[in-house]
């Protein structure tokens, strides 16, 4: 696509030769206001080069760039030159990008290149609940706009299947435990179970000693341990893929962090010979406190691994075996601490790609009653959640359309409930906290996912309505922008040509929102146009050129909805 920030870079290059291409594209300014033209050029560091006032040398400039067939004008205001495009040629660029669906906002910057994106990776035995959700959903469209921009990217779930918690859920299984509660709802049941711990636990101190002892037995080939164990995380993923399943997502390995329990010693021994391990109180420490940082915990007194040691193991066998140019972990603020001691440990190890490693933390979710508590039982299940907005969609439709056949509201019904949730999570920037409420999630109302879904679906309508050959005709002729400069489809057209340059600043801060956001404004724009001028008129140069900016706005949709892994229907 034609990059247009750099072709009036290189106007004004050939007018002030002593600045460079990059220079001149670093001082270019969006004005905020359209009053103050498309772009602006400040020129207030020229005033030394010339020796000549800067209002002076926007003057000059601003005359010498009038006639260029690129500007409808270009105005000199105190030290600005500030240049309106040709409204028409703006046109041709974006549509002749955006019509091209199949390569529109997407890139081949990442050809060769793998990156490796933890994500989700829920805990074994444990709720699949609301905290999940975004891990799950962000990690999702980073992976998705990353394979757009042609990264190989390899999607691993790093399941928590291993650790102290396991002794204890296999405890109170052996002092509480009903197989045939376990297999109807092997979720809530077990969790169940480690709520009692817990609470008996308290009155009874020994348990927690049998639990750690268990753990051990589990970590050193107890096999009716290893039976047990292996029953709950079969279980669990079961459950955990209904949900996955429910909203489209996939992975491409659930290399959990048991997988890793072979490789400890190993580990072990390798920071042992680097000279980096401590004696602490009993347990194997790795000193930080050179970087303010606390120790990095990487055996207990008891021998046994910790998470640390297990995401040391992960790390290496990543580059081993995939040799990422990323190794990306999406995983919550609150382990901020823990990912810098990871990636410091990394370091002194001698491994230069920790450099490369990655952690994208997001905010926390909290009930309306307090923060979530696996342990106090306050969750609120990520399943029920999609259950519920699916629910609720369908009711919505039935009294809009009555005679609507159930097999396509069903369809169209998970299309739109869960995308709901899954837009509304991608909505706000990652970082933020935020308080789950049903009423929240379940607004369709506004600048929502169903809003951009039915933008898109009014977007097919509208093509549907003029006709399979006077679309055919719109896209296959070279569009006639003279129709297309009015102030609601130029604002639409220059959304359409930002949104390739979008989806790259969006990988470049793992930032999914950015596209989100974008695509609410595409949607506002294509609406606001909808309104403000007749589509399907009958001159038919003016109806097809406004066919093809429909298709254009409908293929911007489209894909950055394909970027939240949100489906576009064609009818709602
Ligand atoms: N299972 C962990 C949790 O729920 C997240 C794991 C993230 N990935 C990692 N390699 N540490 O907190």
């Amino acid at each position: 696509m034609v990059n247009i920030k750099e072709e009036i870079a290189k106007r004004i290059a050939a007018q002030a030769s002593d600045l460079t291409l990059e220079q001149i594209m670093q001082i270019l300014e969006i004005p905020q206001d359209q009053k103050m033209g498309d772009y602006a050029f400040p020129c207030f560091r020229l005033a030394k080069i010339y020796h000549k006032a800067p209002p002076l040398i926007a003057k000059d400039i601003a005359e010498k760039l009038q006639d260029d067939p690129m500007f409808e004008k270009v105005e000199q205001v105190n030290a600005y030159m500030n240049m309106f495009l040709d409204k028409e040629k703006v046109a041709e660029i974006a549509l002749q990008a955006a019509l091209d669906k199949e390569h529109y906002g997407k890139s081949e910057e990442g050809k060769g290149k793998t990156i490796v994106i933890d994500f989700s990776s829920p805990n074994i035995a444990k709720p699949f609940h609301i905290g999940h959700i975004r891990t799950t959903v962000i990690g999702n469209s980073i992976y998705k706009i990353y394979d757009a921009l042609g990264y190989n990217v390899v999607r691993t779930n790093h399941l928590g299947d291993y650790g102290t918690q396991f002794g204890k859920m296999i405890c109170a299984y052996r002092h509480w435990g009903n197989d045939e509660d376990i297999e109807r709802d092997p979720i809530k049941t077990l969790l169940s179970y480690y709520t009692k711990f817990h609470v008996e636990a308290e009155k009874d101190p020994e348990l927690n000693e049998e639990a750690r002892k268990t753990f051990y037995k589990l970590e050193h080939g107890g096999e009716d341990e290893i039976r047990i164990w292996k029953w709950f995380s079969d279980l669990s993923l079961r459950e955990f893929n209904k949900v996955y399943d429910m909203m489209g997502i996939e992975f491409d390995a659930y290399d959990g962090e048991s997988m890793y329990s072979d490789m400890m010693p190993g580990v072990i021994q390798e920071l042992k010979d680097k000279g980096l391990l401590q004696e602490s109180q009993g347990a194997n420490v790795v000193d930080l406190s050179d970087y303010d940082l606390p120790p990095a915990l990487i055996t207990k007194s008891d021998g046994t691994s910790l998470y640390c040691t297990r995401d040391l193991a992960t790390a290496e066998y990543r580059k081993d075996h995939y040799d990422f140019y990323k190794n990306i972990y999406v995983v919550a603020s609150q382990q901020t601490l823990y990912f810098k001691q990871l990636f410091k440990v990394l370091e002194l190890m001698g491994y230069d790609w920790a450099k490369d490693c990655v952690h994208v933390p997001f905010g926390m979710v909290a009930l309306e009653e307090g923060t979530l508590s696996t342990r106090k039982g306050r969750v609120v299940f990520l399943e029920d959640v999609l259950n519920k907005a699916v629910e609720k969609t369908k009711e919505i439709i039935k009294e809009k359309n009555p005679n609507a056949d159930p097999d396509s509201i069903a369809e169209v019904a998970k299309e739109v409930g869960i995308g709901a949730v899954m837009f509304n999570e991608l909505s706000n920037s990652r970082i933020k906290d935020y308080v789950f409420k049903w009423d929240q999630v379940l607004n369709f109302d506004g600048e929502t996912g169903p809003y951009v879904q039915y933008t898109h679906a009014r977007c097919a309508s509208v093509l549907r309505k003029a006709g399979e050959d006077m679309v055919k005709k719109a896209l296959s002729e070279p569009v006639k922008s003279k129709y297309l400069t009015g102030d609601a489809a130029y604002e639409l057209i220059k959304l359409l040509y930002q949104y390739p340059s979008v989806v790259q600043d969006a990988a470049d801060k793992y930032e999914p929102s950015i596209v989100t956001r974008h695509i609410i404004d595409i949607a506002q724009a294509y609406n606001k146009f909808y309104h403000d001028e007749h589509i399907l008129v009958e001159d038919e140069d003016e109806k097809t050129a406004k066919l093809a900016l429909t298709a254009a706005a409908k293929n911007a949709i489209a894909n950055g909805l394909a970027l939240l892994g949100v489906k576009a229907p064609e009818r709602m």
